[in-house]
């Protein structure tokens, strides 16, 4: 796993050397940035440099603007970088992540030794925002590069090691325990997303899921003879045109009261989306290897609720299958018969995410009996044409879990947009020949989509979440660099905590 930061927590110095990043705070209009009087104190040495330096760049601490000077004289700081983070009362979990972000940014490649002061102005920073900090300097440092070979030889860049100052660092400590194995799920997510699919078969996915039991998971893997046995029908019609086997996997944390019933996570594993024989145009095919990227959440979700102990039981279950045209692969007007017993006449061979849905979700309420199932998938392209790359499209048949994921995406920047379910739309999946077929035309088609998935949840609260434009593809941010963003592991690690924890 690439982590490419070390992290750790201290209390203010009377010093600093190396790296040193301080914070200011964008005051009234006109007036010099506001520095913590501990910042302050440290900077006292440098003599009137650091405010001639503020007015000629002229600097006022807003956020995402900074102030770096090379060897300031006074000081033993090798480098001083001041960021702004703007007006402090507004400051929010996703800023203190974004900082981190953004800090990490500034930081050059030769970076060895650097030390963040956290603290401002009016008070005491809480722990919780020093954590989610150090989140963003980590989420920041991911880089997929392990099939650079040229990098790799020279080794150019060592692991800068991060101390954050800060008044109580005990508490920062602490919650730092908590966030890291969210940090590390997002990493696991983000490498899942970014591997190719002639590394990562269903098969080498399955083993990969299974590295969760060193934190306590309990990893089970179906294979295609057990989903046979089950009547995975449209899962399995999916996978038939491949040389990969399908498996599905079944992830368990048991970290709340015994037996109580478990939330579920479920995840659309297409480790390659050929079309199949409806199959896709050759520009931009490469994607398709991310086909699998709310797999990739729902693993990376178990790592990080394994791993910061939540009390919770909680199962994921990822479906993970490729979609490939061959002599044996299923066809248009094809008829399979689900898990369910519902029948589904195939149009389009492409519409594959929600076949592999169906059956999941299906099996995963007959057997956990769950209080909630949220499916991520990327499922259309048409969800990115609504939403762009900022939401997700968020489906759901319970208005209580469908306000509180848009909650959760307030807080954590996961965003998530509302779109409808009804009769009408439902409708247009039904087919001539089978209880429904896998495509309802032209219009509406992520709600389409998200009607036929709708069909396999029976009377279980559900949340379906289309992440064909967040989850990959991912527009730079202040966090993340990579191709694939880890979307949605932080979003349900915060639902899970919020709601669902005893
Ligand atoms: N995996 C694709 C959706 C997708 C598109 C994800 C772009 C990420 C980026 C999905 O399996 C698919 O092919 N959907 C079709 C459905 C159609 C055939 C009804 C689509 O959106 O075109
Ligand atoms: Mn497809
Ligand atoms: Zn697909």
């Amino acid at each position: 796993m690439p982590d490419h930061v070390k992290i750790s927590f201290a209390k203010f110095p009377a010093a600093l050397e190396g790296i040193v990043v301080l914070l200011a705070a964008e005051p009234a209009e006109g007036e010099a940035p506001a520095l913590a009087p501990a910042v302050e104190a440290l900077l006292a040495p440098s003599g009137p440099l650091v405010a001639g330096a503020v007015q000629a760049d002229r600097f006022t601490g807003k956020s995402g603007k900074s102030l770096e000077l090379i060897a300031p004289t006074g000081l033993d700081a090798s480098r001083l970088i001041i960021m702004g983070v703007g007006k402090v009362p507004n400051l929010n979990a996703f800023d203190w992540l974004k900082l981190g972000g953004a800090i990490m940014g500034r930081l050059p490649a030769s970076a060895k030794d650097v030390s963040v002061v956290v603290a401002l102005p009016g008070g005491e920073v809480p722990a919780e925002a020093a954590a989610e900090l150090a989140l963003g300097l980590r989420l920041r440092a991911y880089a997929f590069d392990r099939y650079k070979t040229k990098k790799k030889a020279d080794e150019a860049s060592p692991k800068p090691k991060v101390t954050l100052y800060i008044e109580d660092d005990a508490a920062a400590k602490r919650a730092w325990k908590k966030r890291e194995g969210i940090g590390e799920g997002v990493v696991m997510a983000r490498d899942l997303v970014n591997e190719p699919a002639n590394v990562l078969t269903p098969t080498e996915f399955a083993k990969r899921a299974g590295d969760l039991a060193k934190v306590g998971v309990d990893v089970e893997v179906l294979g295609e003879k057990d989903l046979k046995k089950l009547g995975m029908g449209a899962l399995l019609g999916v996978g038939q045109g491949s040389e990969q086997e399908t498996r599905v996997v079944v992830m368990r944390w048991n970290g709340g009261k015994s037996g109580e019933a478990p939330v579920a996570f479920v995840g659309k594993g297409v480790v390659f989306d050929t079309g199949g024989i409806s199959i896709k145009q050759a520009a931009g095919m490469e994607d398709m290897k991310g086909d699998m990227a709310g797999a990739a959440c729902v693993v990376g979700l178990m790592h990080a609720l394994a791993s910061r102990k939540a009390k919770v039981n909680a199962v994921g279950l990822i479906g993970l299958v490729e979609n490939m045209p061959d002599g044996k692969a299923q066809r248009p007007g094809d008829i399979v018969t689900s898990m369910s017993g519902q029948t589904i006449e195939i149009i389009n061979t492409d519409a594959e995410g929600r076949l592999v849905l169906g059956d999941v979700l299906w099996y995963a309420k007959e057997r956990f009996k769950p209080q909630f199932m949220v499916d991520l998938a990327t499922l259309t392209g048409a969800i990115i044409v609504a939403l762009g790359t900022e939401h997700a499209g968020l489906f759901s048949n319970n208005d209580t879990l469908a306000s509180r994921l848009t909650e959760s995406g307030l807080t954590t920047g996961e965003k998530v947009w509302r779109l409808p379910l009804s009769a009408e739309y439902d409708k247009l999946i039904d087919s001539k020949f089978a209880d429904m077929k896998n495509t309802g035309g032209r219009f509406g088609g992520s709600i389409t989509a998200a009607q036929f998935i709708q069909r396999f949840v029976g009377d279980v609260p559900w949340a379906h979440l289309d992440i064909a434009g967040t989850a990959m593809a991912s527009p730079a941010t202040e966090f993340n660099r990579s191709w694939g963003a880890g979307w949605g592991v932080r979003l349900l690690d915060d639902l899970v905590a919020r709601h669902y924890e005893s």
